[in-house]
């Protein structure tokens, strides 16, 4: 672990990235890869029938798409990287040697998107007339390069979750075109076409008060729309579940709710489809009897898609634990090939920036703290999300928290909960650990939130010894 250790104990760190890589995802399904494209196709229909004011229609929807997406999604979409960077910066590292040249190409395709997003709402109202085809065929090109960022992100999220051959040869393309690649993709594709629609719902009833002949028409359009689009989203999804290694379907239970509410999980899975169905049965309304779709309504499908995207990134980062990249690097950011290094030498000891570098029989309770932050604060925080205070009252109710009982369940905690992965250190170490984790309960007026977040000390000289990924 040579990269300092960043903890937000009051938050935990994996809700940080949670909020804003699902807030960037919603944007940019819905309003780029998904929106850009409904645009287009309502301005083609405005071309085709320019009485109706479905050109206005049309513009409108991109405003808010445009504004949305260059402000808030871009701003997030950087910021998936940034905090990702931040907490785990070992398994973004390892990301970016593999993916080098993916995200080469993605700056590439998103510097070309935004040139186009530019040029596509700047000249909606000068590319009139004869030119107004060219117009559409634009907005059709840009809608191209908004899948093309999501296509290529989506190669490191399926990756991630499996590498399939490039466990082997360890080439681009065997990572790329890794066995869940093209499936999650068929997947999002639909799913960012169907939640467009929900938007543009939305945006369609707001700003029709004057014109309901358009209102209708226009609800028809997006409601059939959603509906071509829903049969491939659930062809797309299965394909997908179905490829989902076997270990990781067992996690779905934890994945889905926590785990102490698993035997709620399968009614949070019939929530979900639920929700899918009312989606389903919205579009269904506005495409059959457009004048009759109630307010209230209009609202169900955006409601039902944040639901459903939400629970869906959760679901799969969860699934892929104990692992960030599956069966390479574990998510407390070390290499399963390190740990025989990191057990015989000490996790401590090969931390350039440790506070504590030696364990003395005196700093036994500082030294388990930096055990913690090092081992455990990825997934854990003491009082925040996940906490671990809380873990083990649960784990050992109405009793005292034992040293030696804890650092028995330190040795196996692995097998206890496949999504963790086995304690990275010494033995040493893991007595450390269990003894700072029995101190919490001696001291629940310990503030240990404020401690954990440390302040980082100067980098020490990387010795041979150091262990770091590829
Ligand atoms: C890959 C992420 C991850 C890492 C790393 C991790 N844990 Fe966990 N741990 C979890 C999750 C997730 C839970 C279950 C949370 C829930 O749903 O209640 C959990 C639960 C626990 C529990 C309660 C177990 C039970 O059976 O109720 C304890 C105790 C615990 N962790 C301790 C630790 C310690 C100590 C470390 C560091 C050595 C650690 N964990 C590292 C993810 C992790």
């Amino acid at each position: 672990m040579d990269l300092p250790i960043f903890h937000l104990d009051f938050l935990n760190n994996r809700m940080l990235i949670a909020i804003i890589a699902v807030t960037h995802v919603l944007i940019n399904h819905a309003m780029a890869v998904g929106g850009i494209p409904l645009v287009a196709y309502l301005e083609r229909r405005g071309m085709l029938d320019p009485d109706r004011g479905w050109d206005a229609l049309a513009f409108r929807i991109l405003t808010v798409f445009f504004v949305t997406t260059t402000t808030l999604g871009a701003l997030t979409g950087v910021g998936i990287w940034f905090s990702a960077g931040l907490v785990n910066p070992i398994a973004i590292g390892s990301l970016l040697r593999v993916f080098f040249w993916t995200w080469f190409t993605e700056w590439l395709v998103f510097v070309t998107e935004v040139a186009l997003i530019l040029l596509y709402y700047l000249t909606w109202k000068r590319w009139r007339g004869p030119r107004k085809r060219a117009h559409v065929k634009l907005g059709f090109g840009l809608a191209l390069a908004s899948w093309a960022t999501m296509a290529l992100i989506v190669s490191i999220l399926s990756f991630m979750m499996d590498p399939g051959s490039w466990h082997g040869d360890r080439t681009l393309f065997s990572g790329m075109f890794n066995p869940l690649y093209l499936p999650q993709l068929a997947f999002r594709t639909p799913l960012a076409m169907v939640m467009a629609g929900a938007a543009g719902l939305i945006i369609t009833r707001a700003s029709t008060r004057q014109d309901l002949a358009l209102r209708h028409a226009a609800t028809r359009a997006i409601g059939r729309w959603m509906l071509a689009w829903l049969p491939f989203t659930v062809a797309g999804g299965i394909w997908y579940a179905q490829g989902v290694p076997e270990g990781m379907r067992a996690l779905l239970p934890v994945a889905m709710v926590t785990q102490n509410l698993t035997q709620w999980a399968g009614m949070a899975t019939t929530a979900m489809w639920a929700a899918a169905g009312m989606i389903a049965a919205v579009a269904l309304w506005a495409a059959v009897r457009p004048a009759g779709l109630r307010r209230w309504a209009v609202v169900l499908p955006a409601l039902a898609t944040i639901a459903l995207i939400g629970t869906f990134e959760r679901v799969r980062e969860f699934v892929r634990k104990p692992y960030a990249i599956a069966g390479y690097l574990y998510s407390n950011g070390l290499r399963p090939d390190d740990y025989p290094l990191l057990q015989r030498d000490g996790l401590l000891a090969t931390a350039t920036y440790a506070q504590v570098r030696e364990l003395t029989p005196d700093n036994q309770v500082d030294a388990g703290r930096e055990v913690f932050m090092l081992a455990c604060t990825r997934c854990h925080t003491v009082d925040g999300i996940n906490g671990v205070r809380v873990a083990l009252s649960r784990l050992y109710a109405g009793q005292r928290w034992d040293p030696a009982v804890i650092d028995r369940y330190l040795g196996v905690m692995h097998q206890a909960r496949s999504f963790m992965p086995p304690f990275p250190g010494s033995l040493a170490e893991r007595k450390a650990l269990a003894t700072y984790l029995a101190w919490l309960q001696a001291h629940p007026e310990s503030l240990e939130g404020a401690q954990v977040s440390g302040v980082p000390t100067l980098p020490r000289p990387i010795t041979a010894s150091s262990a770091r990924p590829l």
